[in-house]
């Protein structure tokens, strides 16, 4: 009696001071204090998008160092890991967002964030120019700042390869409106094939849903679909469900050629299990309105009629860095975006770097290399920080040191010693170059599955299965950025469990 007594008191304290402190951190994460504003005597950064680079590059940033101003088309970061899960409604959109606003008013000094759109850069006169391209303006809707260092952290954009009836009739998986999109249309046609009267012919093309591209986007939202398929669509649509198709459309002779061999066996198995059809070596030559043209592997062309595409074929450039890229051509001439050297700086420009999609470097585009190579930078961004109030500071000893000559022995060795100082730590100031440390490949693939490529002992250490999906979710959690996202996302997991996912269509 005495033990669960004890037990009962101990689980009481543990309780109450885990809320205590829970309600202590969201309290103080929603008030923030006053701010340091900009200092006349600092340098200007202006730093483009709010995606990965950027925000852990704000989440790193000194910003007593420099006057920041953010400016991004979208007022808040993007969780892109978890979208697949907001297009079957496992997720709340809002759940995977987190206000730019919710970082940027923590830092000591103001920083000044800009819903707009980048529409120029000039390189050689240090100037950017935006324009607020949301529904409601006001009298001014464009201008143009200056700015002494830029972080060009703009992403990329989906790439159609100008194949016919893309942009027209397939939904994207990039942004957040392309899942909320997608799981509008999705219900569509489920509830269009529910209609009655409906033909046979017309309820099976209806009911199947394409997915274009085997990269991890197209693979983890076809093993979403089928999550939603089996875990509520057959409840709820018993006589439809079993006649929804997913197919998965590849180019290349495999899917997922990041990924070990040994785990693309395992999802290519695990697909076939859950009645996924993968074509590889097939491809989309054209979207129709209600039928994709597939160029088949024996060259043959077939139109296979669909109620939906989706399409997750990979990325490209944005107009707005091709435009950049196009004022330095001697410098920029990669197609896959801008080049940088080893300290992110973009070649050609005085100024500029550069970070995540928007590059052409030897690293894959991923959220895992962008957001390292943010924090790298705001990084190095203080050591030139602190770098410039030295040779500030030296300069002024040297113009004092003119002036002293006639000054007493001390004060001028006073001086001298000073200068001394500071001309050797400015020696020893030495830049690093960005190094990455690649943490592993992990992707969900549906039926309660991930797969997981980790680095392990100079080798390679390859899971597929339950626990690994176990891993998926524990390392999701932990790397959104806030308390406030990992409550969300934890308790619409939990709501899924209990209640299932919504099938409204709003
Ligand atoms: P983004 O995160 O795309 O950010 C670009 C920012 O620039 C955005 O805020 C945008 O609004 C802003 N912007 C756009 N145009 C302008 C303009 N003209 N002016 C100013 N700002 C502008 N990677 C992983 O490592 N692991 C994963 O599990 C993973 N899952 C993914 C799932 C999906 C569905 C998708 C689409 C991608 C996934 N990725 C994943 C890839 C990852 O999201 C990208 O590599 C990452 O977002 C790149 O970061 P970024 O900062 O370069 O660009
Ligand atoms: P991707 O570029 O990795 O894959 C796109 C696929 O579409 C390619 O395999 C390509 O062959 C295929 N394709 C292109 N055109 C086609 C056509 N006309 N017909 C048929 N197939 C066609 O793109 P994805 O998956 O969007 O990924 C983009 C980046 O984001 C990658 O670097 C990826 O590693 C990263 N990412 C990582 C995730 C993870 O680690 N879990 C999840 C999602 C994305």
């Amino acid at each position: 009696r005495n033990f669960l007594q004890i037990l009962g008191r101990t689980t009481l304290v543990t309780v109450l001071v885990s809320a205590g402190g829970f309600y202590y951190i969201t309290q103080r994460d929603r008030t923030p204090g006053p701010q340091m504003p900009f200092d006349a005597d600092k340098k200007t950064l202006v730093v483009l998008g709010s995606g990965w680079g950027a925000t852990s590059l704000l989440s790193t940033l000194d910003t007593t160092d420099y006057n920041v101003v953010v400016i991004s088309p979208k007022n808040f970061f993007l969780f892109t890991p978890l979208l697949p899960s907001v297009a079957v409604g496992t997720l709340n959109p809002r759940s995977i967002i987190q206000p730019t606003r919710y970082i940027t008013r923590h830092k000591t000094r103001q920083v000044s964030v800009i819903e707009a759109e980048a529409t120029d850069v000039d390189p050689i006169n240090k100037t950017v120019t935006f324009m607020d391209n949301s529904e409601i303006k006001g009298n001014v809707s464009a201008t143009t700042i200056s700015y002494d260092y830029l972080v060009y952290g703009v992403g990329a954009e989906v790439q159609t390869f100008n194949i016919p009836g893309v942009k027209e009739h397939a939904c994207f998986m990039k942004e957040l409106a392309d899942a909320e999109r997608m799981q509008r249309e999705f219900m569509d046609c489920v509830e269009t094939a529910a209609f009655p009267g409906q033909d046979a012919k017309e309820v099976d093309r209806l009911l199947h849903m394409i997915v274009v591209g085997g990269g991890p986007t197209g693979i983890e939202l076809s093993g979403e679909l089928h999550d939603f398929l089996e875990d509520d669509l057959k409840s709820w649509y018993p006589e439809l469900a079993g006649r929804i198709r997913i197919t998965l459309v590849e180019a290349l002779p495999s899917v997922l050629p990041m990924f070990s061999k040994q785990l693309i066996d395992y999802t290519e198995s695990t697909f076939k299990e859950s009645k996924i059809d993968i074509m590889t070596k097939t491809m989309v030559k054209e979207v129709k309105e209600n039928a994709v043209v597939l160029q088949m592997p024996d060259k043959s062309i077939v139109e296979v009629p669909c109620g939906l595409v989706v399409w997750a074929a990979g990325n490209k450039g944005r107009k707005l860095t091709q435009d950049l890229m196009a004022k330095l051509p001697n410098d920029q001439k990669n197609r896959r975006g801008i080049e940088v050297d080893d300290f992110m700086r973009m070649k050609g420009a005085s100024g500029i770097f550069a970070i995540g999609d928007c590059t052409a470097t030897s690293y894959a585009p991923t959220a895992q290399v962008a957001s390292q190579q943010g924090a790298y930078l705001a990084r190095i961004l203080h050591q030139m920080a602190k770098t410039d109030e030295l040779e500030h500071r030296l300069a002024q000893l040297e113009a004092l040191g003119r002036g002293v000559s006639s000054g007493t022995e001390e004060e001028q060795k006073k001086l001298k010693d000073e200068t001394e100082d500071i001309a050797s730590r400015l020696q020893k100031v030495k830049l690093r170059p960005f190094h990455y440390s690649h943490q592993g490949s992990l992707a969900y693939i549906g039926s309660d599955k991930a797969i997981a490529d980790l680095p392990f002992m100079n080798g390679n250490f390859a899971s597929g299965g339950v626990t690994t999906y176990l891993f998926w979710r524990s390392a999701y959690l932990s790397t959104l950025f806030s308390l406030r996202n990992r409550t969300l996302v934890a308790t619409d997991w939990l709501k899924v469990k209990i209640f299932g996912r919504d099938v409204s269509r709003e």
